[in-house]
């Protein structure tokens, strides 16, 4: 598909000054609201995670993760902000969004107190997934307040990979395969599904006003690929899922 704008094309400016047609600020504010709010969730997470694990050895990596959430958060919002949208409000729009399969993943990890073994399936179904969506969506918005933020939480994102990646190879030997693959079926289909339905209205706009580069379905198809060589190095087995959205463990 044609995308009408180029990353980095838009500025601040051009939306409050009207440059850009009213539906890309519609879109665009969507957009923004569910990256915010999925970015608080994941913190609300690692604040959770923090008060219930005891390992010294994860302690430093999780209060890091959380300030970095934090940040994460602030950022998306500072720039709702720049529009004229609180907090406040952006985190309403969002409510009827959030009981949706696609926010399964980063309200189950905010609502839900869990052991270290849940940590890594959190790390691996929002950092590792967070990761793709900014790394190949976000980092290319033409909206240039987004991409700026992109490039900053990508690093960061990247470090969470690392430590997701590391715990997933040292997994099976601290918690048993066992455990670990029926901790895989459990939050596989909540990961894959974060990605949002794939070929949706939304996403079509998010694609031609060049907000995201890709549809859903193919970043969760890179997903997939990605973590089931990383599973295989882990001997771990990967889940099979039905194909149509909101997938669920066959
Ligand atoms: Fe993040
Ligand atoms: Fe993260």
């Amino acid at each position: 598909m044609k995308r009408l704008y180029a990353p980095g094309a838009i500025e601040a400016a051009d939306v409050l000054e009207g440059r850009v047609e009213p539906h890309y600020t519609k879109i665009l504010m969507r957009l923004l609201a569910a990256h915010a709010i999925a970015e608080k969730l994941t913190a609300v997470g690692y604040q959770r995670a923090l008060e219930n694990i005891s390992d010294a050895n994860l302690l430093a990596t999780i209060e890091k993760n959380l300030a970095e959430e934090r940040k994460h958060a602030r950022l998306i919002y500072q720039i709702l902000d720049q529009l004229g949208i609180a907090e406040t409000h952006a985190d309403r729009s969002m409510i009827p969004a959030i009981k949706l399969p696609s926010f399964e993943a980063p309200r189950h990890f905010a609502e839900t107190p869990g052991d270290a073994l849940d940590l890594l399936m959190a790390s691996l179904s929002l950092d590792v997934t967070g990761l793709l969506m900014i790394g190949v969506n976000y980092r290319e918005s033409s909206y240039a307040p987004h991409q700026r933020a992109a490039e900053i939480i990508l690093d960061e994102e990247e470090d969470h990979d690392t430590f997701a990646a590391a715990q997933l190879r040292e997994a099976v030997d601290r918690f048993g395969a066992d455990r670990v693959n029926a901790g895989l079926r459990q939050w596989l289909p909540r990961a894959v599904n974060f990605f949002g339905p794939p070929g949706s209205g939304f996403t079509f706009d998010c694609l031609r006003y060049g907000l995201k580069a890709r549809d859903n379905g193919e970043l969760a198809e890179m997903y997939l690929t990605m973590l089931e060589r990383r599973f295989d190095q882990a001997g771990l087995e990967m889940p099979h899922l039905t194909s149509v959205y909101p997938h669920a463990v066959i």
